[in-house]
């Protein structure tokens, strides 16, 4: 993909980074639902609607902690405030402890802890490859995860594990596709025009509000495709090879990799017609692009 400023730690396996992903993803999403006040503390970021509570904090304080004490020589890279550096192993982890905080602040089920190991650089678009991940949504209990070369899973609350595979559909009009919104008002003008372009052709559109999760459902078969403009790496890492690792292929718009530009996830039967959809959805708008 890119020059990666350093090769992996090669003492520790993709396999192994999955494991540390997939515990530490469980235990910060055991602490959001059992920890959480009666009364949140609520503030905003980016817009009046971007919020983030005091639970996305601790639980990304808690993934510091426990990724420091598993691999003290890694990277970190989270959503919230706090600690964002490389490490001396040329392994990254990139969290983001509540993935859908709009979902959690309203008691809305879907929202996730995502959890990733990459080489290379997260902080840089283009920059960086995941090698495992972990996609926790702590209310119904799935647990995504994946590791490079090795395949996808779920793993449900009673312990059954299914390995995710991609759907085949290969007809644009039958695909059900998820997307998704940013919190400002002009990305958003530009993501509903580009919607009201690509909806009359397809079988309908999900916005369930977690992009780790939407990306996961692209890796079980519960969406056809997903895509949306403004994902950071936090976001994306995790989901991104759980789709990769399930058959499908995910991508930026046209040769670009995925990143804050555009993302785009599906199964490759469907992959030409639903990109050549959405290129058409996206060229038709005259809203300026944010
Ligand atoms: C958001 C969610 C949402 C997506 C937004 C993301 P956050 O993450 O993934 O589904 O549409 O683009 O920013 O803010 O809840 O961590």
């Amino acid at each position: 993909m890119t020059d990666l400023p350093t090769d992996p730690d090669p003492t520790i396996t993709p396999a192994d980074l999955r494991a540390i992903a997939v515990e530490v993803a469980a235990a910060a999403g055991g602490l959001i639902v059992a920890d959480r006040p009666e009364r949140l503390h609520v503030a905003t970021k980016s817009t009046d609607t971007d919020v983030v509570t005091e639970m996305d904090q601790r639980a990304q304080d808690y993934l510091v902690a426990a990724l420091r004490e598993r691999r003290p020589d890694d990277g970190f890279v989270g959503e919230e405030e706090g600690e964002s550096h490389l490490g001396a192993s040329g392994i990254t982890w990139v969290v983001d402890p509540i993935d859908g905080t709009v979902n959690y602040l309203y008691g809305v089920p879907a929202y996730s802890v995502s959890v990733a190991a990459v080489t290379g650089d997260p902080r840089i678009e283009g920059g960086y490859e995941p090698l495992a991940g972990a996609v926790v949504n702590p209310v119904t209990g799935d647990v995504y995860s994946a590791a490079r070369g090795e395949g996808a899973t779920r793993t449900d609350r009673t312990g059954t594990v299914v390995r995710l595979r991609v759907n085949d559909v290969d007809d644009l009009g039958q695909a059900l596709v998820a997307t998704g919104f940013g919190y400002a008002a002009d990305r958003r003008a530009w993501q509903a025009a580009v919607l009201a372009g690509l909806l009359p052709e397809i079988r309908d559109i999900r916005r369930m509000g977690s992009a780790a999760l939407d990306l996961c459902r692209v890796a079980e078969g519960s969406v056809d495709a997903y895509y949306e403009r403004g994902l950071n790496a936090w976001d994306l890492a995790a989901g991104w090879l759980i789709v990769t690792e399930a058959g499908g292929t995910v991508s930026g718009r046209g040769s670009a990799v995925p990143g804050v530009d555009l993302v785009i996830a599906s199964g490759n039967a469907l992959r030409p017609l639903f990109v050549e959809g959405l290129e058409r959805a996206m060229s038709a708008t005259d809203v300026t692009s944010a």
